[in-house]
């Protein structure tokens, strides 16, 4: 957001969604890793046809409804929720796609993989972020080819590659 100028929608709600999480600016789980999915997202969506939109609210919504830092199974199911109640709202997306963000916030954490493009960007990106938390990341867990070469690839390497750091 620019000084001095009117916020916009998305800035608003993406403060709205930092205001009410609740395990606080050093959680693993916070703003900094809501990033660097998005960034994560974006650069996997581009090259495999995602819906770069759910992949951008998948970012910012993922893991904002964590109760607990480490074991919190519901955290997906509470973030599928959030985001339906506030469609419509603070932001706009046909059916078809909200039925894919809540899918994609739904499971996110279950380990599994999917074919779908927007729903296998969501959760590579979120996993290609786990060496934050010391957790190799692991090819056999990606859904998407762009995932899976990033994961092999050095934390750093990665990360400069797809322009989170330079
Ligand atoms: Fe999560
Ligand atoms: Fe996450």
């Amino acid at each position: 957001m620019t000084r001095g100028c009117t916020p916009s929608l998305d800035d608003l709600f993406r403060q709205q969604v930092i205001a009410q999480f609740r395990l606080g600016k050093h959680s693993a789980h916070y703003v900094d890793h809501w990033d660097r999915v998005a960034a994560y997202g974006a650069y996997l969506g581009a090259r495999n046809g995602a819906d770069l939109e759910v992949v951008r609210l998948f970012a910012l919504l993922h893991d904002s409804q964590r109760f607990e830092e480490s074991y919190d199974p519901e955290h997906g199911p509470r973030a599928a929720r959030f985001a339906e109640h506030h469609c419509g709202k603070a932001f706009l997306l046909e059916p078809p796609q909200l039925q894919l963000l809540m899918q994609a916030c739904h499971d996110h954490d279950r380990g599994r993989t999917h074919h779908d493009p927007t729903i296998g960007a969501c959760w590579d990106a979120d996993r290609l972020d786990l060496d934050r938390v010391c957790i190799q990341c692991d090819p056999a867990f990606m859904s998407t080819a762009e995932g899976k070469r990033l994961a092999l690839k050095r934390p750093w390497d990665r990360q400069q590659e797809v322009g989170i750091v330079s």
